[in-house]
């Protein structure tokens, strides 16, 4: 290993380059159409929005699209980098600036990718669900999607299958995750080696998430409790209904 050690930030080029977003639109892209289409929505809010490809995809679905996200860095890679139409509003801020920022009520409001259990902790997850619920329209739709945290889910799916990107500097990073499961908490680590045009380790990084284990029976409960009417949950495949011994993740859409 060099000397030299530069600092690492998983920066949101880094977060952009590692998703296959083709592919991950091929599986979602109907279902939010359909969704969208028969709630009729026409104001919609992606909160927690990281690089905003899904406020791209959602600008021709509906009307008007805000994109909200309290990482600076997001917001300015997907103003410069991703964000075409002229439909798309992109805000810097999180779910504790909802309740102050003047930005109306919505027909429909997504949090997308696991946002909501990176915010640690049930309380905070709660009142995350709050603020979405007083931003909704009479008749609004909430829809999250989350990772399962069933135990032998997690413990099954503990090592993400490595992730290898190449940059046109010659470097190479090599994006690991991995995840272990508590009753309370799961922690995620995401582990990033870059290797220098030589091969040579340039960064070893590792960032751990504390993440709040948030299984069905808890979120339903706090969902009600917030005031959301009905719930309905599909699998990754966004096919068939959620099935926690089948399904790696999740879509709940929530009905106020
Ligand atoms: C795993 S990324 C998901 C990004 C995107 N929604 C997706 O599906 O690819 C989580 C995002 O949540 C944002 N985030 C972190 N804390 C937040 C908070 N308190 N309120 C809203 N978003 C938050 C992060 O900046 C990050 O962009």
């Amino acid at each position: 290993m060099k000397n030299e050690k530069p600092n690492f930030k998983f920066d949101a080029e880094l977060y952009d380059e590692q998703i296959n977003w083709e592919a991950r639109f091929n599986v979602e892209k109907d279902f939010f159409y359909n969704i969208f289409k028969s709630n009729n929505s026409k104001r919609l809010l992606d909160i927690g929005c990281g690089t905003a490809r899904h406020a791209q995809l959602f600008s021709s679905f509906v009307e008007e699209v805000y994109a909200m996200d309290p990482s600076q860095e997001m917001i300015d890679y997907a103003r410069e980098r991703v964000v075409k139409s002229e439909n798309v509003k992109l805000l810097t801020g999180g779910f504790k600036d909802l309740a102050n920022i003047k930005i109306g009520n919505f027909d429909t409001i997504t949090c997308l990718g696991n946002t909501l259990p990176i915010l640690e902790n049930r309380r905070k997850v709660k009142s995350a669900l709050k603020s979405i619920k007083k931003r909704l329209n009479k008749g609004g739709i909430a829809i999250f999607q989350f990772i399962n945290f069933e135990q032998s889910m997690i413990e099954k799916n503990s090592y993400y299958q490595p992730k290898i990107i190449r940059r046109d500097d010659g470097r190479i990073y090599l994006l690991n995750r991995h995840f272990e499961y508590g009753k309370i908490k799961t922690r995620a680590d995401f582990i990033t080696t870059v290797l220098d045009s030589e091969n040579d380790i340039e960064i070893f990084n590792v960032d751990t998430t504390m993440m709040c284990t948030l299984k069905i029976r808890i979120f339903q409960k706090m969902a009600l409790n917030c005031g959301f009417k009905k719930i309905h949950y599909l699998g990754n495949d966004t096919k068939e209904s959620f099935n926690k011994a089948k399904h790696i993740s999740l879509f709940a859409t929530l009905k106020t």
